[in-house]
């Protein structure tokens, strides 16, 4: 069958992207396969059309109520142990996959390496493009390569992690690569060799709490589960997309001078000698913390999420980051830069 019978018209992304914006889709395709690709690929009115590549949509904010492009939606499946070096193994993943149930397969099957990024929403097709990351790990450090549909070319191409330029909350699929790969699947590595890693924040407090010294690797992933629940709003209840700003990243020299001014300013030092600052710590000293500018709100327990309080449109979310930048930029000289991509 062509895989273009397949491709819908004006077709509404509310339920497609988790702040639940509404929006339309001037051309919808759901992507099983390379063939689909190919096939989009082939049609030179389609292939010359704007893109967005849809995972979970967790990492969207839609602020034009029409785009007036092809949304191509990777919804493929399957894990599969790749090979197994007596070192590591090497799992491969299909890219629609959701990326928490990814996780839990790993935990299930005895391959622990991931726990500390359980419960992050979205798809693995989509966890390269920001690096996705939380409690102390990245994707990057189980990252060993993937594969993806060039729609400059029409070839399948394999990167590995130098190939992706990843780095804090970024890579190559947000700059040069942006809308011209579609990853189809990825390889994770996980060595056999596992400790855990509950250095960040309150994951050895939470284990502690349970009594818990030498946690096990599911242990770590449902202290993770907890913590991220008291904390950040679930999108299928409230709509958002987890963190909204990037945390800022200063200089030792500004670090220091800012330090001065603002004891408790939380900050954590990088390995490259810079320091990282807490943006929900920025945003909650401003006093937005639980506001509201019309339909568009600041979470009341982490005011780095942004949320859609009823019927908001991406244009109302978008308001309130600005003003929340110009107060921040205003009161701390740090500009503030949204995690999410706006279209
Ligand atoms: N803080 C406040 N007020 C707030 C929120 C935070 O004072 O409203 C303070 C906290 O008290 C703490 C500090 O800011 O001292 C840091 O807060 P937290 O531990 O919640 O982490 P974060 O830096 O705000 C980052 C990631 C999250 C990730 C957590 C845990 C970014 C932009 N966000 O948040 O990622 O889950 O660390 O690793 O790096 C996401 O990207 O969507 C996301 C949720």
């Amino acid at each position: 069958m062509n895989s273009l019978t397949a491709l819908q018209k004006n077709v509404s992304l509310k339920s497609l992207n988790t702040f639940g914006i509404d929006a339309i889709a001037a051309c919808y395709l759901e992507i099983h396969g390379i063939q689909d690709l190919e096939s989009v690929y082939r049609d030179g009115s389609l292939r010359n059309m704007p893109r967005l590549i849809l995972g979970g949509g967790s990492n969207l904010l839609l602020v034009s109520e029409r785009f007036e492009g092809i949304v191509l939606r990777v919804v493929n499946k399957g894990i599969a142990v790749e090979r197994d070096d007596g070192h590591a193994v090497y799992l491969r993943v299909a890219a629609g996959e959701k990326w928490h149930d990814f996780v839990m397969w790993t935990l299930a099957n005895g391959y622990p390496g991931l726990e500390n990024m359980s419960l992050i929403p979205g798809t693995v097709g989509a966890a390269p493009v920001q690096n996705i990351g939380a409690y102390g790990m990245e994707l990057k450090d189980h990252f060993y390569s993937l594969r993806a549909f060039d729609f400059q070319t029409g070839q399948m191409v394999e990167l590995d992690r130098e190939d992706c330029a990843f780095s804090y909350r970024d890579s190559i699929f947000k700059h040069a690569m942006k809308d011209r790969l579609v990853i189809t699947d990825l390889t994770f590595v996980l060595p056999k060799a596992w400790q855990p890693n509950v250095s960040y924040g309150d994951v050895a407090g939470t284990l502690k709490e349970k009594g818990i010294s030498e946690p096990t690797a599911e242990q770590v992933s449902q202290a993770i589960i907890a913590i991220r629940q008291r904390k950040l709003p679930d999108p299928a209840v409230q709509g958002n997309a987890g963190s909204f700003f990037q945390n800022p990243t200063v200089t030792a020299e500004q670090m220091a001078a800012l330090k001065a001014k603002y004891p408790n300013m939380p900050s954590y030092p990088q390995p490259d000698g810079r320091f990282r600052i807490a943006a929900g710590w920025l945003i909650d000293q401003c006093g937005w913390k639980g506001r509201q500018l019309g339909q568009a709100g600041v979470c009341a327990t982490q005011a780095l999420v942004l949320i859609n309080c009823g019927d908001a449109k991406g244009s109302e979310i978008a308001g309130l980051a600005k003003a929340i930048q110009t107060d921040v930029q205003a009161r701390f000289g740090l500009s503030l830069v949204p995690e999410p991509v706006f279209i």
